[in-house]
């Protein structure tokens, strides 16, 4: 027996092997920046971009390599690659599939930071990007040029709510060698299936449903093609887009319930949405699975469920001063962005300046996300800021 080592060195170094054969329900949660080899050898053979082994916190766990494999299953993708928002998954595409002297196309209505970051590709990093109408269908195949690499798609537009035409859309990028990639966070992947309407990659903002709890940021990006898969890991090696494992152990957690908790905010944003559109102070509800919303066919021929998340326009009367008054007189919906969680939310949202589709610059709009109070409550809570927003002086 070798001299007894000191107190310092045996609190950091224990001797302990925990019995094998555990069994529960959650997954464990391994917290790691560091992680063991045995020998030299393996660890100089160890590939970082392997699933079958461990190299190093940022590159996988057990815990977010289950967490990987559950998203992936959802969509029905092979890959997926988290990242530490979902806005960071945005970015990671980008990275992943444009270089100087490239082009890419993105819907006039897509998510506001992914415009943000195509105006600064453009601005500081040589790549061509141009914004079309989220409408366009098959026409997008005369905008899509020789070095077009990444089409944008998001279904629907999570704020004006256009539902555009995926297969189409994939189509003409396919048949021009482009990649398509879809925000598809209205859905869950639960509503929409985005492989089987021919889309690349499909991005989650997970702090919306799959968290369920808005306290988190988390994205995912999941692929069915291994060489996809290999740019979108290389971006996200570069970049050390790692997450935090009790992230990862939360959003596990609440992925069990997702799909109940889809259906009732998708089943009470419906029954909200006809109730809003009865409204004489409401001009247009925009939910893709009423017959107002534009691509609203296209919604019935390609989604299975509708989320809770829609868009409504005031009518033209009233001005933003008194769509505040009707904001702040609401009790239930709180005023915040982001959606996914248990209450219900509402954001004022002003058109990007820019969209020359947009066709309602005389109308206040305002999203709504259903949470999970009952309905009668909420339309109550929406019906009594009507009643406070036309009583307010100036009313018409
Ligand atoms: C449609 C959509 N995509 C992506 C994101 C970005 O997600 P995160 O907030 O995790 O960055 C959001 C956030 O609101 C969103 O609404």
């Amino acid at each position: 027996m070798g001299k007894r080592k000191a107190k310092q060195t045996r609190i950091l170094h224990s001797d302990y092997r925990p019995p094998e054969r555990f069994a529960a329900f959650p997954p464990p949660t391994y917290r790691a920046s560091t992680v063991l080899f045995d020998t030299p050898a393996s660890l100089r053979a160890r590939d970082w971009r392997s699933r079958d082994a461990y190299t190093y916190g940022l590159h996988g766990t057990p815990t977010t390599f289950t967490l990987e494999s559950q998203i992936a299953a959802i969509e029905g993708g092979e890959y997926c690659i988290l990242a530490p928002s979902g806005l960071a998954a945005i970015t990671l595409v980008d990275f992943a599939f444009l270089r100087a002297g490239d082009a890419a196309l993105i819907p006039e209505n897509v998510y506001g930071p992914n415009r943000e970051l195509g105006d600064w590709l453009a601005s500081d990093f040589d790549i061509s990007v141009r914004y079309y109408d989220p409408l366009i269908g098959e026409g997008i195949a005369d905008l899509i040029c020789p070095n077009t690499r990444l089409v944008w798609t998001e279904a629907p537009g999570s704020v004006t709510m256009e539902v555009p035409d995926i297969p189409s859309i994939c189509r003409a990028a396919h048949e021009k060698g482009a990649i398509v990639a879809l925000d598809n966070t209205w859905s869950a992947g639960l509503g929409f299936d985005a492989f089987a309407h021919g889309v690349d990659v499909s991005l989650q903002a997970l702090t919306k449903y799959h968290s369920g709890g808005s306290d988190l940021l988390m994205g995912a990006l999941i692929t069915r093609e291994e060489s996809l898969h290999h740019r979108i890991g290389l971006a996200h090696m570069r970049l050390g887009m790692g997450i935090g494992a009790d992230d990862a152990y939360q959003v596990l957690r609440s992925l069990s319930t997702m799909s109940m908790r889809y259906r009732q905010h998708g089943e009470s944003g419906m029954a909200v949405a006809q109730w809003l559109g009865t409204c004489p102070q409401v001009s247009l509800v925009l939910h893709p699975a009423l017959p107002d919303c534009p691509g609203h066919a296209l919604y019935q021929r390609d989604f299975t469920a509708p989320g809770g998340l829609f868009s409504f326009l005031f009518h033209p009367r009233y001005t933003e001063q008194q769509t505040d008054r009707f904001i702040e007189a609401l009790q239930l919906f709180k005023l915040g962005f982001s959606w996914g969680g248990v209450h219900s939310l509402c954001v004022p949202y002003r058109i990007h300046a820019g969209r020359k589709d947009w066709q309602h610059r005389d109308k206040q709009l305002l999203r709504l996300y259903i949470g999970l109070e009952a309905v009668d409550d909420l339309i109550d809570d929406l019906a009594q800021a009507f009643r406070v927003m036309d009583a307010a002086p100036g009313a018409p």
